[in-house]
């Protein structure tokens, strides 16, 4: 293991039991395997943020039978506590400090998967590709993987179609069950909590750009609006920008809206969403920050470049100055900021990402229905399973199809 510091697994175990309270759904399985073993002998290595809502689907995994590793997924994201907790408590291989320098960020990538895994459970597909890539002797022993976000399935959708990808990935992200809630509810709240403790400036009354109108996006733009902040989207897709329009929400070119923005956040999965010319036409004091998965969507050079002088004005909030005194804030470097600068999406939505983790790696273990080198969905029964599980710990109920419903729904013969 590599960690920060062994003494803090107190605190993590504290954080992890938290998370658990808010997790019926991964709870759940982990009793189910705890009894059944299903993961029994398989070696897996996981490449995820490494907070307490991980842990607790790693606590899981092992109940299962499973050996893990654990790295990194982003080295701003990684709670020391937690990883002191799995470590120490739990025996588990974890290799990821806080604010890990990018070698260091890759060997400990590398030293998760010396194991040999025969599971790999990524989150932006930075495993999958060292597999690929610098590691293809280690591709031998891999049963299959499941990949968390919609960077890393857009990644593995290039390795596929470049006919590279060689074992079977099941796109967690595109689960029902994760993204309309993770990415939507989970991204929306915990991105304002991020702006506000980066800050602590009032979001009532301010002009809020939302760069990107999909998943994260759409939960961004709801959350700031519930604050009050007048909300102005950009988008290059057509569909996506007039839906934002229809959702009451004000749309224009990312250069006109920056004139006019207080606070900007990048939630497009692209790179240099935000560049010079956005800098140069900039409203002094606006806060920036990036929720999308890598820290390639604000182009920090080019501001750097425009910069006469940069300073740290408060933890995760670095001031650019740009000639003629105005200032541009930047929050966590520009890094997944509901991550780095708080403490990612609550328990309560992590659940139903992890119960779909869970319940993957449970099916490529177990050989049943492993499908063949490629880009997977969940299957449905999975989503709906996880969502009834989910309901049930909430205590709603829904209604059920009679007969004669599913008979008309599956019909063709009545029209009008
Ligand atoms: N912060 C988090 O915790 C978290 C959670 C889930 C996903 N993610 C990441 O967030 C990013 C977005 O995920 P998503 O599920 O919302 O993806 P998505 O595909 O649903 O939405 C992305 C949107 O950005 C738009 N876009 C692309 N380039 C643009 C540009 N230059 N200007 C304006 N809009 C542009 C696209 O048209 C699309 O509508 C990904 O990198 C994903 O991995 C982050």
């Amino acid at each position: 293991m590599d960690i920060f510091d062994t003494a803090l697994a107190p605190r993590g175990q504290q954080d992890i039991e938290w998370a658990e309270r808010a997790m019926p759904a991964v709870m759940a399985i982990r009793e189910r395997f705890t009894r059944e073993q299903p993961l029994k002998g398989m070696r897996a290595a996981a490449c995820m943020h490494v907070t307490a809502e991980t842990a607790v689907l790693v606590r899981t995994l092992a109940a299962g039978g499973a050996e893990v590793r654990l790295c990194a997924s982003n080295p701003l994201s990684v709670q020391d506590t937690v990883a002191a907790g799995l470590a120490v408590l739990d025996g588990i291989e974890v290799f990821a400090i806080a604010g890990e320098d990018r070698d260091t960020y890759f060997r400990h990538l590398g030293q998760a998967i010396e194991h040999r895994p025969h599971l790999v459970l990524d989150d932006g597909a930075d495993l999958t590709t060292l597999l690929h890539t610098q590691r293809t002797d280690l591709l031998e022993s891999v049963i299959g993987g499941t990949e968390e976000t919609t960077t890393g399935v857009t990644r593995l959708h290039s390795m596929a179609q470049e006919g590279v990808l060689k074992f079977p990935v099941f796109a967690v992200n595109d689960a029902r069950t994760k993204h309309m809630f993770d990415n939507r509810y989970g991204t929306g709240q915990s991105t304002l909590d991020a702006f506000m403790r980066a800050t602590n400036r009032l979001i009532a009354g301010s002009t809020f750009v939302v760069c990107g109108y999909g998943w994260c996006g759409r939960g961004v733009a709801e959350r700031a609006a519930g604050l009050g902040a007048r909300v102005i989207v950009t988008e290059v897709d057509p569909v996506r920008g007039l839906e934002a329009v229809l959702d009451g929400l004000t749309v224009m070119p990312l250069t006109d809206a920056v004139e006019r923005a207080d606070f900007l956040c990048t939630t497009t999965g692209n790179e240099h969403v935000v560049r010079a010319e956005h800098f140069e036409r900039m409203k002094s004091g606006i806060v920036i920050a990036n929720a999308g998965h890598f820290d390639v969507e604000i182009d920090l050079e080019a501001l750097a470049r425009l910069a006469t002088s940069q300073r740290d004005v408060r933890d995760h909030l670095t001031e650019f100055t740009l000639p003629g005194g105005r200032v541009v804030l930047v929050v966590a470097q520009g890094r997944l900021v509901n991550l780095a600068a708080a403490e990612g999406h609550p328990a309560d939505v992590m659940d139903l990402s992890f119960a779909n983790q869970a319940l993957a790696a449970e099916m490529l273990a177990l050989g049943r229905d492993v499908p063949p080198p490629g880009v997977h969905a969940i299957p449905e029964e999975i989503d709906s399973a996880v969502a009834r599980v989910k309901l049930e710990a909430i205590g709603t109920r829904i209604d059920t199809l009679t007969d004669s419903q599913e008979r008309y729904l599956a019909g063709w013969r009545t029209g009008t």
